[in-house]
């Protein structure tokens, strides 16, 4: 029994909407089918998966039927997360999702997972994207101010949610956490966040994260062990549609 991540399978088998420049390029050649039969060797019995959010471009629970089907069909157990592409998941209704697809999918928000004696938490978290202005040799002098602000806001609503996620596990009774993220842990002007120190808080003992996508991206926030948190990205191209194993 295992437990493995990826995130980022944008799948659209309804919808008509093309994936953006950035999620071009050989690696997204049919990737739900290289997903699919990577997912299908290495799964186990018992083992779960957690898909750390952008699971589908469909709009409405409607339009994303045959996608959720699809990761339905995956062997094991899958947990999701939110993903700033996933319009058919109203943050206020994760409960009525439960319900819905209940024994089918789970949906991790404001809620938790048991994985043996480990709580899986997470939400999916926030980071300002810029707009960041640079020099010639491409480093960041500046940042758009008013951008930063509205950001922190946002910020601030996914720290409480997640706080939300910990607290609940905490109230029963664990003390082993993971952390499910969609947005990295920190944006490319710092060291550490909110997020790195609520981790820290609550000795979570891993960060997992995807969203980044293209080579340029995938180094924007950690990765490895810091001040005594493991952080991993596991966006579905870094991971060239091979999900990472989190723990046995
Ligand atoms: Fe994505
Ligand atoms: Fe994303």
């Amino acid at each position: 029994m295992s437990l493995y991540a990826i995130g980022d399978l944008h799948l659209h088998f309804q919808s008509e909407l093309k994936a953006p420049g950035q999620l071009n390029g050989r690696v997204w050649k049919n990737h739900e089918r290289v997903f699919r039969a990577n997912w299908e060797k290495l799964a186990r019995p018992g083992d779960t998966l957690v898909l750390v959010g952008d699971h589908s471009w469909g709009k409405t629970l409607a339009e994303c039927e045959r996608d959720l089907d699809y990761i339905m069909d995956l062997p094991g157990r899958k947990i999701l997360t939110r993903g700033n592409h996933d319009m058919f998941w109203d943050a206020k209704k994760t409960r009525r999702l439960n319900e819905q697809f209940a024994g089918k999918l789970s949906f991790l928000q404001d809620n938790y997972f048991a994985y043996r004696d480990v709580a899986l938490v997470g939400t999916k978290g926030f980071t300002f994207e810029g707009p960041f202005y640079l020099d010639h040799r491409g480093d960041v002098i500046g940042f758009d101010q008013e951008a930063r602000l509205r950001a922190e806001k946002l910020v601030e609503r996914e720290l409480n949610r997640l706080r939300a996620s910990f607290e609940a596990a905490r109230a029963d009774g664990y003390r082993r956490f993971v952390v499910f993220l969609h947005y990295p842990p920190t944006n490319i002007l710092e060291e550490r966040s909110g997020f790195t120190d609520m981790a820290e808080e609550y000795g979570a003992e891993q960060v997992i994260y995807a969203h980044c996508h293209g080579e340029s991206r995938f180094h924007d926030s950690i990765i490895g062990m810091w001040r005594g948190v493991q952080y991993s990205l596991v966006s579905g191209d870094y991971r060239k549609w091979m999900p990472m194993k989190v723990m046995e």
